[in-house]
């Protein structure tokens, strides 16, 4: 029922823990099954220089998220703005019908991730 992919970032899930200071973080929850998602980027000269994840959830979002965090790694945040969680499915070569709300959770917080980022220098001035 799961794509090779889904499979490969789910049992060796990449950039996976915690971060310490990074420049720009959020949580968001999925209100379809309530499992959390948490993401965390350090930012150099406009580019996702690292990123890591952490996830309360299924399979599914373990997979979606570290797939999110090896699409983003190295874009601009532009380019990292315009990744969505259809990107990201796609990306693993789909998901089954009743898990693609889970893909919801990465794309998701990583714009958030990127906007705390953006707020966060807005107020440095
Ligand atoms: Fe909650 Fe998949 S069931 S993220």
């Amino acid at each position: 029922m799961y794509s090779e992919k889904v499979m490969d970032h789910f049992t060796n899930p990449r950039n996976m823990g915690s971060m310490e200071n990074p420049d720009g973080k959020a949580q968001v929850g999925n209100p379809t099954c309530g499992d959390i998602m948490e993401i965390a980027i350090k930012v150099e000269e406009n580019k996702i220089k690292d990123i890591r994840f952490k996830t309360f959830g299924c399979g599914a979002a373990v997979a979606t998220s570290s797939m999110v965090t090896e699409m983003a790694k190295g874009k601009t945040l532009e380019e990292a703005e315009q990744l969505t969680n259809k990107t990201v499915a796609e990306a693993l070569d789909g998901l089954p019908p009743v898990k693609m709300h889970c893909s919801n959770l990465a794309a998701d917080a990583l714009h958030k991730a990127i906007q705390d980022y953006r707020e966060k220098q807005t107020k440095k001035g």
